[in-house]
């Protein structure tokens, strides 16, 4: 029913992420929006390519993007985008960053795709039926032990000002679980999990286009998505754990734990 969506998406993130990736190596124009929160002119112009597609092909379709686009429509279809996640990483040369474009229709993701262009690796999911990489289906892992997870996870912006900076649960997810990761981009964690390359991811303060088509791949990849008390994940909430299924409520445990 979604197809249409789903291969012009799918399209788009790989014609402008490759365009990223030629250009990657170029100066990058570095502004702080914040102590620790970069944008480069990639980020803007990633953002334009996308956004003028979009808008020539749905014109009546409403937008939200992360560099200040916030377009409101009578039209259901609502395209969330981050243009460039993993900003910290790409302005530094670590090739660990991604586009990511999702499709809501009356507030449920229908179309979700993530591409990674160092590695040529497309992401995506469509709502009933399926998560794919690179056109093959994923699934989520099958450890059913959080000793033995390999987990990922990353800190908010405001790490140095707020309490609330994930410290703490890091901790104690490292004395507890194989290992715990940090890559800098909460799209490619949340495709991760979903392909099983990670058994477990928590975060929270993410904003709806860091997390829109990653939780709709992890959901179709078979994974089971919450907030930290096991209540229904919302792209708009404050937290997100999304697992295998398997270790979710041993992760529920260690996030619900008192010091
Ligand atoms: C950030 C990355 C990072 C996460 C941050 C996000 P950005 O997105 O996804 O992994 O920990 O909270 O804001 O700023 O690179 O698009
Ligand atoms: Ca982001
Ligand atoms: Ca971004």
């Amino acid at each position: 029913m979604y197809d249409e969506f789903l291969v012009f998406t799918q399209r788009l993130a790989q014609n402008v992420g490759d365009l990223l990736y030629r250009d990657c190596q170029n100066t990058k124009l570095i502004e702080h929006k914040g102590a620790v929160d970069l944008v480069t002119q990639f980020d803007r112009q990633s953002q334009d390519l996308i956004v003028k597609d979009i808008e020539q092909r749905y014109p009546d379709h409403g937008i939200l993007s992360e560099e200040d686009i916030m377009k409101d429509s009578a039209n259901p279809m609502k395209w969330i985008i981050d243009p460039l996640d993993g900003t910290t990483n790409f302005a530094h040369g670590l090739p660990i960053w991604s586009l990511s474009i999702a499709l809501e229709r009356e507030g449920d993701v229908i179309v979700g795709v993530v591409y990674d262009p160092t590695r040529q690796e497309l992401f995506s999911a469509q709502q009933g039926r399926g998560a794919w990489l690179n056109g093959v289906l994923i699934k989520i892992s099958t450890t059913a032990d959080l000793d033995k997870a390999l987990l990922v996870t990353g800190f908010p912006y405001d790490i140095r000002e707020s309490t609330m900076n994930n410290l703490d649960h890091f901790g104690k997810f490292a004395l507890c679980s194989q290992a715990v990761r940090r890559l800098g981009s909460a799209a490619l964690d949340l495709c991760y999990t979903a392909c099983g390359r990670f058994d477990g991811y928590w975060e929270r303060k993410l904003s709806p286009w860091d997390q829109a088509a990653g939780s709709l791949i992890v959901k179709e990849a078979g994974g089971m998505i919450t907030d930290f008390a096991g209540e229904p994940f919302s792209i708009y909430g404050d937290q997100v754990l999304a697992t295998n299924g398997m270790i979710h409520e041993q992760m529920i445990d260690i996030l619900n734990r008192r010091p």
